[in-house]
């Protein structure tokens, strides 16, 4: 059986490495140090953005873990993503909104006959309605041990994947297209007929080949920057509705 409700299940495949405690040289650490200053601005900066942004405030409150909640419940207002009944593979999960608005919206079935599997590369707090695995998704590996829990093909793909960012914008776009393109090639192996994809892409124009390839195999494929997208981040999804197998 694939899922069960009041189930929490954490499958732990790939342990990750601990951070390292190891602590720069004496100077790093002086109050005067000048990276240091720029470290304390720019966490002042954070916390004052994360104060006044409404999601964070509408993501506290609904008890969302973050406010990327709202990217994923505005694409689907405008892209009727979800139905009840739904299988959904969260691909970058973590902390978990996207598994909380996904589980909201496909309602676990008691007989595991739906649900959500949510994959990533750092631990997934479980959630009542999905199976968690922590997994680097461009492990080899991966793709099978995924393939070898789903239950049938799937309804939606979701990809919300980004590594860290380097600070340099065409490094960290075409890292997330390399997450986006496998995504994209794993759920063309697992998508049932009329499946939907979505995927975070940063837009540099090396994404284009990728749209193209959806666009040869979904009916539709638009780009959508939901407002819950900062306007600053160069982040935008696309999504492709209607899968051709
Ligand atoms: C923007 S966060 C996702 C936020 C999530 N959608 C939510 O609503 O909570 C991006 C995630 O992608 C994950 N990620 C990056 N590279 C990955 C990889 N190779 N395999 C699995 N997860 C990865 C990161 O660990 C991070 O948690």
């Amino acid at each position: 059986m694939f899922l069960r409700s009041n189930t929490f299940i954490s499958i732990v495949l790939n342990k990750v490495m601990a951070p390292s405690n190891k602590k720069s040289g004496s100077t790093a650490r002086g109050k005067d140090n000048p990276s240091r200053k720029k470290l304390k601005a720019s966490s002042a900066r954070w916390m004052e953005r994360q104060q006044k942004d409404p999601y964070v405030k509408a993501a506290n409150q609904h008890g969302y873990r973050s406010r990327a909640a709202y990217k994923l419940i505005e694409l689907d207002k405008k892209f009727k993503i979800f139905r009840p009944g739904q299988t959904v593979l969260d691909l970058g999960a973590a902390p978990g909104s996207w598994t909380q608005v996904a589980v909201e919206c496909v309602q676990p079935k008691p007989d595991g006959s739906s649900g959500v599997i949510s994959v990533d590369v750092s631990p997934i707090t479980p959630i009542r309605g999905a199976i968690t695995m922590e997994m680097d998704f461009l492990s080899s590996g991966a793709a099978s041990e995924i393939s070898k829990i789903l239950p049938r093909q799937l309804d939606v793909v979701l990809s919300d994947m980004a590594a860290p960012s380097t600070g340099h914008r065409q490094t960290d776009a075409l890292r997330v297209n390399v997450l986006c393109e496998t995504a994209l090639e794993f759920a063309m192996e697992v998508l049932a007929p009329g499946g939907t994809f979505v995927a975070k892409v940063l837009k540099i124009g090396a994404e284009q080949h990728l749209v193209e390839q959806m666009k040869m195999n979904f009916k539709l494929v638009r780009h959508a920057k939901p407002p819950a997208s900062r306007k600053e981040s160069s982040e935008s999804y696309v999504v492709a509705l209607g899968y051709r197998l």
